[in-house]
């Protein structure tokens, strides 16, 4: 069902961006990606490369504290950071509204069957050691 399809061994902040950036190229609309990994592992550094690769020109930030950002670019591109939702906010903020066949949604910390269900990609970055994370993307 889910195959890996990208393995890699990313050196810096950098490598990451520039991940996201060339990850990006492939995504149309409508994709949703699921990004895990650890507190710090680099997700959010993803997201950056991603919306550059996007056109978003505005500066990405963690919506940890927001919960959930949109951007446009090429698409639109909304960007949410689970880490403090639950069910309740979910429906409240209408989370299922924005899968819409259009947005390119990218998510942190997926908690939510919602997105599980939906995904087209995700990806795990995995903490090596300071500055060498392993970045592998799943396809649906
Ligand atoms: N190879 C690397 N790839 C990505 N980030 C790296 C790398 N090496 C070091 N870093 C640093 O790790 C941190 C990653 O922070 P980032 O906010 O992207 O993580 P996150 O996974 O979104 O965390 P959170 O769970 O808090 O949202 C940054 O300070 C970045 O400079
Ligand atoms: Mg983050």
């Amino acid at each position: 069902m889910e195959r890996e399809i990208i393995r890699k061994i990313s050196e810096n902040e950098a490598d990451t961006i520039n991940f996201g950036l060339e990850f990006a190229k492939i995504l149309t609309q409508g994709d949703i990606v699921i990004l895990n990994g650890d507190l710090g592992a680099g997700k959010t550094t993803f997201v950056k490369g991603l919306a550059k690769g996007l056109g978003v020109d505005s500066h990405i930030k963690s919506p940890t504290f927001v919960l959930i950002k949109e951007y446009q670019g090429s698409t639109r591109l909304i960007h949410v950071d689970t880490y403090r939702l639950d069910e309740v906010d979910v429906e409240e903020i209408g989370l299922e509204d924005y899968i819409d066949g259009k947005n390119i949604i990218i998510i942190e910390w997926n908690k939510f069957n919602l997105f599980n269900e939906n995904a087209n990609y995700k990806i795990d970055i995995k903490y090596i050691s300071e500055n060498k994370r392993e970045i592998i993307v799943y396809k649906k």
